[in-house]
């Protein structure tokens, strides 16, 4: 048995959660700070960093007085060390190192991305391998297949836009809101995914992906038709993402056997993609893995259940480990 604190400050989610042993979540806290960046319409880096400053302590100290545990109960202290927000990072590793050396706990440094790949496992915990995930969120679109723990092999990855990125920018343009991705997925519920014939880039092209040609033409196409129904251009929009990303994401898992399909990241949580992957899997006879909406998106838990892998495979790291903005997901 293992008990891991993690904290998550990579974007703009405050975050901190307790998990046994990588599947039992005792907490999980996020304070979001989407209400502060609405107004610019997009992720202030610097307002990010102040807020999670105000943010982190008690947002901390509730995730361990939920998981009801005393410090001294805890195996280790993790914290996302990259990809990120440097400034952001920077507050949850210095506060994640601070209560190491406090505590006389070892720090372990999780990269957030393997976090999103290991979301599902808090609620599958026998996660069969090898397994497809496709990695979805506001900065990476990504196509991993995963043959053990920490062994993964990059198998495509988006030339331009990440899929959040895409969604966020259409919301934008038709002056939705921000974040986009959840407003587009409510829309799209009301409108008719084949009223508008979007492009769907790079589709039997091998495993990488490009989504800055698609918001081209929906932007195209609003400007030409300027009474096209909203919720038509944001079901049709919605539709070419996920036509791509499945598409793709089925053909790689019968390409290297892998029996699972599983998503991760922001982006997972859309509904769309949520019911196009469990189709594929219950006609292909393949496990799905789609985990809780709360887990797709940043949290804490997810970098608990990373966490305790990796401090199983490599241990605690130096109190000296810093942050790195653009770190990548070590593959072999
Ligand atoms: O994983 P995440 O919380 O943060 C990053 O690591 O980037 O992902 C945030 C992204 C945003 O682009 C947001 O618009 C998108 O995920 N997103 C969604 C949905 N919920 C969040 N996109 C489509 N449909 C959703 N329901
Ligand atoms: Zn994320």
């Amino acid at each position: 048995m293992g008990l891991i604190l993690a904290i998550e400050t990579s974007c703009d989610e405050t975050a901190a959660s307790v998990v046994e042993s990588g599947t039992n979540v005792l907490s999980s806290v996020v304070s979001s700070q989407i209400d502060i960046h609405a107004r610019y319409g997009g992720v202030v880096p610097e307002v990010a960093s102040r807020a999670h400053v105000e943010m982190l302590t008690p947002v901390i100290a509730q995730a361990m007085v939920e998981a009801g545990i005393e410090p001294d109960e805890l195996t280790a202290v993790a914290a996302t060390v990259g990809p990120g927000l440097i400034g952001s990072l920077l507050i949850g590793v210095s506060a994640a190192k601070s209560l190491a050396l406090v505590w006389d706990k070892p720090f372990v440094p999780v990269n957030h991305l393997e976090g999103h790949l290991y979301a599902a496992s808090l609620e599958e915990p026998d996660m069969p391998m090898p397994v497809v995930t496709l990695l979805v969120s506001g900065g990476h679109t990504m196509l991993v297949l995963q043959e053990g723990h920490g062994q993964y092999r990059l198998l495509g990855e988006t030339l331009d836009d990440a899929a959040g990125e895409a969604f966020d920018k259409v919301a934008r343009y038709l002056g939705l809101g921000y974040p986009g991705g959840p407003i587009i997925d409510r829309m799209a519920a009301d409108g008719d995914p084949m009223a508008i014939s979007f492009p769907r880039a790079m589709m039997n092209d091998g495993y990488d992906f490009s989504f800055s040609g698609l918001k081209t033409s929906v932007v195209n196409h609003v400007r030409k038709n300027p009474d096209a129904a909203d919720v038509d251009v944001a079901a049709s929009f919605q539709e070419a993402v996920v036509d791509v990303l499945v598409t793709k994401a089925r053909r790689a898992v019968h390409e290297y056997g892998a029996e699972a399909l599983c998503i991760g990241g922001g982006v997972a949580a859309n509904s769309g993609l949520r019911e196009r992957v469990l189709d594929v899997c219950v006609e292909d006879g393949l496990r799905a893995l789609i985990p809780s909406r709360s887990m797709c998106t940043d949290n804490a838990a997810m970098i608990a259940a990373a966490g305790w892998w990796r401090w199983q495979s490599d241990g605690g790291a130096s109190l000296d480990h810093g942050a790195d903005s653009s770190l990548r997901l070590q593959t072999i």
